[in-house]
């Protein structure tokens, strides 16, 4: 089984990037042939500082690394270092019907968070194809915003097929469903472009104090809480271990705890869940030259992966 996925390095990762992408690739990298990108060409459509996209790219390869992404079994790189993939966007985008970018929800909610609508930003879904078809992906593991754009590269390869040969693999999206959408402090999805993230190598300080203003209502503390939109039921869930949160489920339910109380539970969760890969993103941070040599190592190898299909490709269309 081949396993592709990327993730845009556009901030610094978040518990939503974790639960909702990240702990897939690693829970995947094990049971098949795992390809893991950070996407900064994608990037680049919201990005527009060079120094900053640079930095961002290898910040997102160490998270990965830190989080538990091994680069000894997975391939890891950056997508800026498969030229292919440019190739293979194009040769898509000849057969891809301007309709299907119109009704893409990805790029519709972008539009009204108000994003500038860019060729870029239209063109995204295309170049998410080719970076999942070029490596011939069965599984690609993605949150579940992701979807639509698995089942256009689905379409577009059945559509060149349809044109060339059967040259290109279909690829199937793999959503955890217990995770699909994690929750901000706000208490809507949690996201960069919502400023309600809790970040995950963010100053242990900046932490604390963006959990000690998640959104919570004001139920007296004696009182049983409301499990319904709450954010801070819903991350305690993620985040404990089981038993540690069933004893948090039943007091929820029963009352005598007060949310300042849940809200030191869930910091305490946090530090326990990810003091390790902290402590692993500093340390690979003080060492950009072992990242680099990671990710070199990594766009090799995925070229090897690509180039047989991109040959087969290049002869069909006639190039
Ligand atoms: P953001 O919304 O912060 O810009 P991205 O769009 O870069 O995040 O998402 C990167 C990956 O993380 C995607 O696979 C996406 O589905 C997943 N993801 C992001 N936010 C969440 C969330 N709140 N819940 C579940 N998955 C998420
Ligand atoms: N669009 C994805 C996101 O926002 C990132 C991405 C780019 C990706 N190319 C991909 C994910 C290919 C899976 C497969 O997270």
């Amino acid at each position: 089984m081949r396993i592709v996925s990327g993730i845009q390095s556009s901030g610094p990762l978040h518990l939503g990037n974790y639960y909702g992408a990240v702990r897939q690739f690693i829970d995947l990298q094990v049971q098949g042939e795992a390809l893991y990108f950070v996407a900064n060409l994608h990037a680049l459509t919201s990005v527009r500082d060079g120094r900053l996209a640079r930095e961002l790219a290898r910040e997102t390869a160490v998270a990965l690394v830190a989080l538990g992404v091994d680069p000894s079994g997975a391939i890891l790189f950056r997508q800026s270092d498969i030229p292919e993939i440019l190739e293979l966007y194009w040769i898509l985008g000849t057969l891809v019907p301007l309709s299907h970018l119109e009704r893409a929800h990805g790029y519709k909610d972008k539009i009204t968070r108000g994003m500038r609508p860019d060729f870029g930003l239209f063109a995204y879904p295309v170049l998410m194809a080719a970076d999942i078809l070029l490596y011939g992906a069965d599984v690609v593991p993605v949150g579940r915003d992701q979807i639509q754009h698995i089942e256009f590269a689905r379409d577009w390869a059945t559509t060149f097929n349809a044109t060339y040969g059967p040259i290109l693999k279909l690829p199937e999206a793999r959503v955890q469903a217990a995770t699909a959408v994690v929750p901000g402090i706000d208490g809507q999805k949690m996201s960069k472009s919502y400023d309600n993230t809790i970040d995950l190598f963010g100053h242990g300080a900046e932490i604390e104090k963006r959990i000690a203003t998640i959104k919570t209502d004001s139920t007296p503390v004696d009182a049983p809480k409301p499990i319904e939109s709450s954010p801070l039921y819903e991350l305690l869930k993620l985040m404990l271990p089981e038993p540690d949160f069933r004893e948090v489920d039943r007091t929820w339910r029963e009352g005598g705890k007060g949310y300042g109380e849940y809200k030191k539970i869930l910091l305490d969760g946090f530090h326990a869940a990810f003091d390790a890969a902290r402590a692993r993103h500093a340390e690979l941070s003080r060492d950009p030259g072992e990242v680099e040599r990671i990710l070199a190592q990594g766009a090799a190898r995925a070229r090897e992966i690509a180039a047989p299909i991109i040959g087969r490709v290049r002869e069909a269309v006639g190039l």
